[in-house]
């Protein structure tokens, strides 16, 4: 729509979206962010369902109840398959989302990485760009499964790109691992290990999955069959 403003006015002849279409984009962007945000996928990991009285989770819990209710810098989950570690990251974006209004996105790293793989190109002002642009600009970010990427050296440096624009902006972030912090890009875990904005803690418990686990048959594979 063209303004109606008298010849002179800085606004004379100016060209505005008219409010249909800025409502319109609102509601795509919103509809955009909710999708990518993964929310639905993990909406039902919440703290009422973590049961913290088990061994090597009390504190990874403490921590993320905290976090949760007061996001601010980075929390690191560190553990074996298993442990809770999506669980509690869950938990915490979830919470975050229902009591703080703030809109979270929970990314796994390598489903991240392919996805931006997949729709980069160089000149392309797509779904890339508001993706990459979402992520590392998120009021929270959780980045699941650190590690497990596969680390072209195009991956690494997105990957590199995104926790960095995190750490120079102090932007609250939860990160899950289970490979070693050795294993990591050295910039990477140098950001992870920086004390001033960072709080570690390693989840020395148990596989969940496996609690009811009973391998049915004979053991070693050998059948009594005869
Ligand atoms: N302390 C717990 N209380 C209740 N449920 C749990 C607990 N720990 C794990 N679980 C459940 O066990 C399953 C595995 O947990 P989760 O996915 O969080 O593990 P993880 O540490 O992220 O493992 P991985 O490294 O394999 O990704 C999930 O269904 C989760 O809800
Ligand atoms: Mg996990």
């Amino acid at each position: 729509m063209r303004l109606d403003a008298p010849v002179g006015s800085p606004n004379f002849s100016r060209l505005i979206p008219c409010v249909c279409k800025v409502v319109d984009h609102w509601d795509n962007t919103q509809r955009d962010l909710r999708e990518f945000s993964n929310m639905d996928v993990v909406s039902s990991w919440t703290f009422d369902d973590f049961d913290a009285n088990i061994k090597g989770t009390s504190d990874a819990y403490e921590l993320a109840h905290r976090f949760g209710q007061n996001p601010n810098g980075w929390l690191v989950l560190v553990g074996p398959f298993g442990c809770g570690k999506t669980h509690l990251a869950s938990a915490v974006a979830n919470y975050a989302l229902q009591t703080q209004h703030m809109r979270p996105i929970f990314a796994v790293v390598p489903d991240l990485l392919d996805y931006l793989r997949a729709t980069f190109a160089p000149d392309s002002t797509s779904s890339y760009d508001k993706r990459f642009h979402a992520v590392r600009t998120a009021d929270l970010l959780v980045l699941d499964d650190l590690g497990t990427e596969n680390t072209t050296p195009w991956a690494r440096e997105k990957l590199f790109q995104i926790v960095n624009h995190r750490y120079m902006e102090r932007l609250p972030t939860v990160f899950t691992t289970n490979v070693d912090l050795d294993k990591l890009d050295g910039r990477v875990r140098s950001r992870l290990c920086d004390t001033q904005l960072s709080e570690l803690v390693y989840m020395d418990a148990d596989d969940y999955r496996m609690r009811n686990a009973r391998v049915r048959g004979p053991k070693n594979g050998r059948s009594n069959r005869r």
